[in-house]
């Protein structure tokens, strides 16, 4: 069904949040009367190199695509993320998308999506409803296979050694997926010896800036940290930037591994300061407007479309830096 709206985005209907329509060439509202598919995508905020490439992503690809992009930003915040659904339903979009602060709290408006016959993508993250029918298709990574990966670097690492390995680890956005699945993915790799053992675990919100206050803390309570495995890279570079001020050599005092493989990250493991990074690619707009063109136009599509990624050592890193495109 082709959806268009009756009416402009009331003023101040997302306060709470920002919204900007991007893409082609379309009127000044969801309802330009034209056949151009409306697709308003609800993102997390801009918490990290990673999700700057993802937003950059979906701008680019939607633009390409020719797909109208109205573009909310709910700056990590899950109350932004509703309101600006609630508007796009308003709007009439034809396709919702978003990625999910959280994986909680989204049932209800995920049913009200539902009554007013605008299919929902999850994109990049998953939630925690019981009822798939609330969403055709989620495409992202697979956040625990991702932690495994960190998991058994490590363990090859300390392959041979009996001592005891102490590990601190900066966890992603409480409650949302790759927070969650990097956390257990990475536990049920290394709970296998037990000379691995996480001594401290806290949040440090996908960010640089939390990422190095965090690690300060970690650094004030503990002399003997052994590993530092941080949830993506913005957190880890933060990190290095706390332990160097602390006058310990990041990637030899402390083995560092993080996840998402951005630029500065890929960077940061070329020069030594970090041993290991597992990727989570944020370059999801291509697929993303295939999905979004194929579901408008009633096709089936996957439930699940998983993204290809891989890891990268220190001499991988300086290897492929120089074409790396984010
Ligand atoms: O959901 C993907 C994660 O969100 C990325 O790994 C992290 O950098 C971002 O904030």
């Amino acid at each position: 069904m082709i959806r268009r709206a009756s009416a402009v985005l009331a003023a101040g209907l997302l306060a709470a949040g920002s919204l900007a329509a991007c893409g082609g060439g379309g009127g000044g509202d969801a309802g330009s009367g034209d056949d151009q598919i409306v697709l308003g995508f609800s993102q997390v905020g801009a918490e990290s190199g990673w999700r700057t490439a993802n937003t950059k992503s979906i701008q680019d690809a939607a633009a390409e695509a020719g797909i109208r992009l109205q573009f909310s930003d709910a700056q990590q915040q899950q109350e932004n993320q509703i309101s600006a659904i609630r508007s796009f339903i308003q709007q009439q979009v034809d396709i919702i998308a978003f990625s999910p602060v959280v994986e909680s709290g989204w049932d209800t408006v995920l049913i009200e999506a539902k009554d007013a016959e605008i299919p929902v993508i999850l994109t990049d993250r998953a939630v925690d409803s019981t009822d798939t029918s609330l969403w055709r298709t989620f495409i992202g990574s697979d956040f625990v296979e991702e932690g495994r990966k960190a998991g058994q670097w490590l363990v090859e690492e300390y392959e041979g050694t009996t001592e005891p390995v102490r590990i601190v680890e900066l966890q992603g956005t409480t409650g949302s997926a790759p927070a969650n699945d990097r956390r257990d993915g990475f536990a049920e790799i290394i709970s296998a010896d037990p000379k691995f053992e996480v001594i401290a675990s806290q949040t440090g919100n996908f960010t640089r800036a939390e990422g190095r206050q965090v690690m300060e803390a970690f650094l004030q309570a503990h002399s003997d940290i052994d590993v530092l495995y941080a949830h993506n890279d913005d957190m880890g570079l933060g990190a290095i930037e706390a332990i160097e001020a602390a006058g310990i050599t990041p990637g030899e005092d402390i083995k560092i591994i993080t996840v998402d493989a951005v630029r500065d990250g890929m960077q940061a493991l070329a020069d030594g300061k970090i041993n290991f990074i597992v990727e989570c690619s944020p370059l999801l707009g291509p697929q993303l407007m295939d999905l979004v063109q194929r579901v408008h136009a009633g096709e089936e599509v996957p439930a699940r479309v998983v993204t290809e990624e891989t890891t990268f050592t220190q001499e991988q890193a300086a290897e492929v830096l120089p074409e790396r495109q984010y």
